[in-house]
Order: C-alpha cells, then structure tokens, then sequence
C-alpha cells in the first residue's frame, strides 16, 4: 500500500493542521438531518480533504458509499449508483455517507442537467452526501453551492506537514537528518499528499536518506508540467513513482499517451526496450479504445498503469542524458484538422436525422457511395 495511503488519519483528531474546518465538519455532521444541505469541501490537492471525510466515518462508524472521478462521468452515473443504495439501511454499521470526491471533475458543459442532478439527490437523500472539489470559485459548482454548506481548507501548514513526516519516518524505522524533513515539507508547499510521496521516493529500498538523495526529486514544482512527467516515466524503475508522475500535470491520460508514445525513441534506445515499451503502449491503447467505446472509466487505471509504470519498466538502465522531447505529432495534426473535423462532425448529424441511422454507419457505409456518386 502506498504510504499516503497507509498513513491516512484513522480518526478526525489525526488529521493535521485543518483545526477550523474540521470543527465546521463535524458540527455539519452533527447536525444534520434528511433535507438539509450537503457538505462541500474545497482546496488544493493533498491538504485532507478526502481524508478527513473518511476519517469522520470511520469514526462514527459510518458504510461509505465513495464515487471518484475514475468511477463516474456523468450525474446521470451518479444518480445510478447513489440511487439504489439511497434508500436502503445499511446492514453491518450504524449508517452512511455519500462522498462524490472531485465533483468538479464531473463533465458537461456548464449544466447539461449535470448539478440539477445532483441537487436533486441532495434533497432527497435520507443519509448525508459529502462532495469535495480543488477551486471553490468553479462555474461548475455555482449551481450546487446554493445547496451546500461550503467549508474551505487552507493549505497545510510547514509544522503540520514535518511532523507528519517525523511520525512516518518513526514507524518506518527510516534514518533522515530533521533538515531534510523541513526541506521535503518546504517544498511540499502544504501539499501533504505529495510530501509523503516524495519521501516514499526517496526512502525506496533503503533505511537511511541523505540531503544529496533531494536531488532525485528535481525541483518539483506544483504544477508539474508534462516535461517533468515525461522524465520521470522514462528515468525512474519504480512502477509506482511512474504512476504518480502524471498526477499533477493537469492533462487528461489521453493526451498524456500520446507525449508517452511520441517520445518513447526519443529516449530509450536499445531496439529491445524500445519494442518492448510500444508493446505496453498497444496494450494501453487497447484498454484507451474500450473506455472510449463503452464509456468504461473503469479501465482507466489498466490503461495508465501500462502506459506509465508499463513503459518506465521496458528499460533495463537509466539512460543517463538529457533528452528532448517532442510536442505529439497526432495532438497537432488534431490541432490543425479540428475545424474540418467540426464541419464533418456536423454534416453527419444533419444526415443521421435525415436518414434515421448513426453517424458512425453513414460514415462507414454511405459515404463512399454517396462519394462515388459526386464523382460520377
Ligand atoms: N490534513 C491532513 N492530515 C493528515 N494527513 C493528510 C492531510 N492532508 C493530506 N493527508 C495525507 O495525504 C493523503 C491524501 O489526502 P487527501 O485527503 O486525499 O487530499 P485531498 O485534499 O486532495 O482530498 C491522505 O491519505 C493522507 O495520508
Ligand atoms: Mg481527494
């Protein structure tokens, strides 16, 4: 288990640095009845906020019903999954908690139905529904915020974040200098989640870190950009550190594939490895096709872990230089083709109504017909 994981609060008391909004949640908590408004907990990635919502269940015992952003697209999904465990008692703990974490990430633009949805749940659910999100000025969440008790988490302080680090390096039995810590939670910039991370990182395989192991870590800023991932995935032998390194770039997996795979021989260079990494990337390619046909966000996790910790695992070594790496030749050609595509896109659909069949058969069975007629 990752150590963010394994180190997350058991109880409300063990979550650092959050003192007001941890008293604002609970006293929510406390209060509330069928009816009335939803908790929404909002703030930078990695300051507690999915945590402490777990930690308050554990604690009071509560069967959570957790949907991330993985789990659904839609609020029509939403309302699938929540809908049939609403009504319903739990059998085995003392009651429930509906947690929709990053419900910004929710998609439809501005509204299709997409927060009336939600609402709607909000003022029907007989058990409370918590709902986080990083920016609490969003358009999306302007039409749920009427409907929520908004509590907002400021960033963890320094001290919080190096004496979580301490008690960590206590129970793992690891050997670090106190200047190192403050270093890490530095720059951490009160981002717990990834101060732990970094320090999983460095302490991989060993019982003692020293300052010069930082190093590994580059100057990680908070946004990484798609660059620093790109290093990461090709230089690290850790499926793990792979996996994390496309967590901040703020791009979605699909655009982050096709950096991957455009810059594959760019780096590696015995023909082995780099067969061996385009074989991983076909195998994510397949899982990218499924999701996008089926809509099956459920695979995503196969088709990231394949394409990040399955293409950084292709190499035997480290190659030790510096690489180039290119802008994506398919994210420009999509680029330059986007408006003739719009324009297709849009005789297609005024066809498909017309002619009462999918775009998708019109374009594969008419078409060529229908071009072969133009041209006669
Ligand atoms: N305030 C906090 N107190 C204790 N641990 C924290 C805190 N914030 C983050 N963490 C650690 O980082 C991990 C990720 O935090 P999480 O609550 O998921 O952040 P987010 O605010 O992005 O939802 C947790 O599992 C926990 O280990
Ligand atoms: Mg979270």
């Amino acid at each position: 288990m990752i150590w963010s994981k394994k180190y997350s609060p058991k109880s409300v008391s063990e979550v650092v640095g959050q003192k007001k909004s941890v008293e604002q949640f609970t006293l929510w908590y406390q209060n509330w009845k069928p009816g009335k408004k939803a908790a929404l907990l909002t703030g930078s990635p990695g300051v507690g906020k999915t945590c402490l919502s777990e930690a308050l269940a554990s604690e009071k015992n509560l069967e959570v019903i957790e949907l991330n952003a993985s789990d659904y697209r839609t609020a029509s999904q939403i309302k699938e999954v929540i809908g049939q465990s609403m009504k319903q008692h739990s059998i085995f703990k003392k009651g429930k908690i509906f947690l929709i974490d990053e419900v910004d990430g929710i998609s439809g633009n501005k509204d299709r139905g997409g927060s009336k949805e939600i609402v709607k749940i909000i003022e029907e659910s007989k058990f409370p529904i918590v709902m986080t999100a990083n920016d609490q000025w969003n358009k999306k969440l302007s039409g749920l915020k009427t409907h929520c008790q908004l509590i907002n988490f400021g960033k963890v302080n320094f001290w919080g974040v190096l004496r979580r680090l301490e008690e960590i390096c206590q129970k793992e039995n690891i050997k670090c200098s106190k200047d190192l810590l403050k270093q890490l939670a530095k720059m951490s910039d009160g981002d717990l989640r990834s101060a732990i991370n970094d320090l999983e990182t460095l302490s991989s395989g060993r019982s003692e870190i020293l300052l010069d192991d930082l190093q590994v870590l580059g100057s990680r800023e908070r946004d990484e950009n798609i660059f620093d991932s790109l290093k990461m995935i090709f230089k690290t032998k850790s499926i793990q550190a792979a996996r994390m390194s496309i967590q901040n770039t703020g791009k979605d997996p699909d655009e982050i594939f096709w950096w991957i795979e455009q810059n594959i021989a760019n780096e590696y260079e015995k023909p082995d490895e780099i067969a061996k990494a385009y074989d991983m990337m076909s195998k994510a390619d397949i899982f990218r096709g499924r999701i996008s046909k089926r809509q099956y966000w459920k695979l995503l996790k196969y088709m990231i872990d394949l394409m990040t910790g399955g293409v950084a695992l292709s190499k035997k070594e480290m190659y030790r230089k510096f690489s180039r790496f290119e802008y994506p030749d398919r994210i420009k050609y999509f680029g330059m083709t986007k408006m003739k595509r719009a324009n297709e896109k849009e005789q297609l659909l005024e066809l498909s109504q017309k002619l009462h069949c999918s775009t998708k058969k019109i374009r594969q069975e008419y078409l060529p017909f229908l071009d072969l007629l133009n041209k006669n």
